[in-house]
């Protein structure tokens, strides 16, 4: 690792792979989500149309599997938050992550680029609002009184992604970008490495349990669990400051 300056801003992307030892599935894993249901029926707008009811029994499925006591932030969540508690120059991380462990961890300065489980959103009246209970078309919004508009707060494929001038204009200062537990498939994410490479500020490192398919973008690569590689990277960054 060079010496990162202490009063430069880091970015941290994260993906599925930093919740895996917290019990959580990854997607393109071989036991992963993705090996066992197809994206076109439960995670498109036109999924939603055709079949909310299977869209619905999807998310609830995942909420409920969050929610379970189990489930609770590991080592590498928790050396994100010291990270973002003890960096001079600050930490913002930009989940691709719907689950919350992030935050349960300690972190604040968070973006979820595709959502959170734990929120619907009207799609009568665009109210977003807590939710911890199982989703259904028979339900009212409690903010427009409409039935059937009601959806999980996430971004499905072929939706936009959240934040995305706030990240870019981020990623464009950063002096330093870690990419964590992502395996590169899902854009614009994914070449969230090269917007990096292209202002010439940032440092960039991928931790994962093995290469990501834009692994050669990354300046450096470290290999292992995220509850491993991560905490001991954090370490050697703070060593410094
Ligand atoms: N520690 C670190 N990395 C791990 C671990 C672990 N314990 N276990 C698995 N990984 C790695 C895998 O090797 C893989 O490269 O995490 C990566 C997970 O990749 P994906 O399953 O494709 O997840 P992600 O990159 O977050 O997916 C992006 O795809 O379907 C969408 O919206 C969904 O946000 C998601 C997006």
């Amino acid at each position: 690792m060079p010496v990162i300056d202490p009063s430069n801003p880091i970015v941290v992307l994260t993906g599925a792979g930093i919740s895996k030892e917290s019990g959580l599935e990854t997607f393109r894993d071989a036991d992963g989500i993705w090996s066992k249901v197809r994206i076109e029926d439960v995670a498109t707008p036109e999924a939603f149309v055709r079949d909310p009811a299977r869209v619905h029994a999807f998310y609830n499925a995942r909420r409920q599997g969050l929610l379970n006591a189990n489930v609770q932030p590991n080592p590498a969540h928790v050396a994100l938050a010291r990270l973002e508690r003890d960096w001079p120059g600050g930490v913002l991380i930009v989940t691709q992550n719907i689950d919350d462990l992030h935050e349960r961890a300690g972190s604040a300065n968070l973006i979820h680029m595709h959502g959170e489980l734990l929120k619907s959103r009207c799609e009568e009246c665009g109210d977003i609002t807590e939710c911890r209970h199982d989703l259904s078309i028979a339900l009212k919004c409690l903010s427009c009184g409409r039935d059937g508009g009601l959806r999980p707060h996430v971004v499905w494929f072929g939706e936009m992604p959240l934040s995305m001038d706030e990240i870019e204009q981020a990623l464009a200062r950063a002096g330093l970008f870690m990419s964590i537990g992502t395996s590169g498939n899902v854009y614009p994410a994914a070449g969230f490495v090269e917007v990096v490479r292209h202002y010439g500020r940032g440092h960039s490192v991928e931790l994962n349990l093995e290469p990501s398919v834009g692994a050669t973008s990354f300046a450096e690569t470290r290999y292992g669990p995220a509850g491993d590689v991560v905490p001991a990277y954090v370490d050697e960054l703070l060593s410094a400051v």
